[in-house]
């Protein structure tokens, strides 16, 4: 049986050069699915907001949602790592509410991580939040949550930009992070900052240097049709499947086939 994973494992598998594996899930039949898989690690993402809410953005998902799918995720029992994903606004306004909230993520949640979006410009909430024994992944380069900053999810890092987030890659170390996630950067960027960084970094759209990489679930079962972006790799196409079977469920339904003495009590 597959061990459970934890933070020194994660730490070790960059050491000894394996490659890091980790997939989202939000609720208790997609994280066993997910964790039979063998991930090293699932992330309770708060793009849970687009794929399973249907928002537009991240930015409306509350703590109550994320810890709601943490919980559920959790229940699946998961060998995986499990991290929780920081909604927006609840690590901005302050270091103890930083505390708190991420805290509830450990406590109320069951987590064993969190995740916040931001590089120098957050590297007090993650030393505050590691110093009290809460594992923190940062996430640099396109961070959904500053969407608006960004004018759209544009790849980050291009050009001037490269240094900015080569600091804020040695800011969330400096600042305690167990590992990175790297979002929306040029692979050879990525691959600098894997070379230079002591703890992991976890690549979506980073290119293949990175030490991990990480999908959103529902785009690699093609499960999300609002959106493609050009580093999702779709494994399974699922949507027309379950259309099929939706649309043969109710022809049976209408016509008779279904219920039979198979499905009926006597
Ligand atoms: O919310 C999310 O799913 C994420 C990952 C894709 C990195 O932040």
């Amino acid at each position: 049986m597959k061990k459970k994973m934890t933070i020194p494992d994660i730490l070790k598998m960059k050491q000894n050069g394996q490659r890091i594996t980790a997939l989202t899930a939000y609720d208790f039949p997609f994280a066993r699915l997910v964790d039979d898989g063998g991930v090293d690690v699932i992330l309770v993402g708060d793009s849970v907001g687009v794929v399973v809410a249907g928002h537009a953005t991240t930015l409306p998902v509350t703590m109550d949602e994320m810890l709601y799918h943490v919980r559920a995720v959790i229940r699946a029992d998961p060998k995986a790592l499990v991290v929780a994903d920081m909604p927006f606004m609840s690590y901005h306004t302050g270091i103890e509410e930083a505390c708190r909230n991420c805290g509830r993520m450990i406590k109320e949640g069951g987590a064993e991580a969190v995740k916040v979006e931001g590089g120098s410009n957050m590297a007090h909430v993650i030393r505050a939040v590691s110093s009290i024994d809460i594992p923190v992944m940062a996430h640099i380069g396109l961070t959904p949550q500053s969407v608006h900053r960004m004018g759209g999810y544009k790849v980050q890092g291009r050009s001037d930009q490269a240094e900015r987030i080569m600091d804020d890659a040695f800011a969330v170390q400096h600042a305690g992070a167990f590992a990175v996630v790297l979002e929306g950067i040029p692979a050879a960027l990525a691959a600098e900052i894997t070379a230079e960084l002591t703890i992991p970094t976890i690549g979506i759209g980073a290119g293949s240097s990175c030490d991990g990489q990480i999908l959103v679930i529902h785009d690699i079962l093609g499960l999300c049709e609002k959106y493609s972006p050009k580093f999702v790799k779709r494994y399974a196409d699922l949507s027309p499947l379950i259309s099929a079977a939706v649309t043969q469920y109710v022809a049976e339904v209408r016509n008779g086939e279904f219920p039979t003495e198979e499905h009926s009590f006597s």
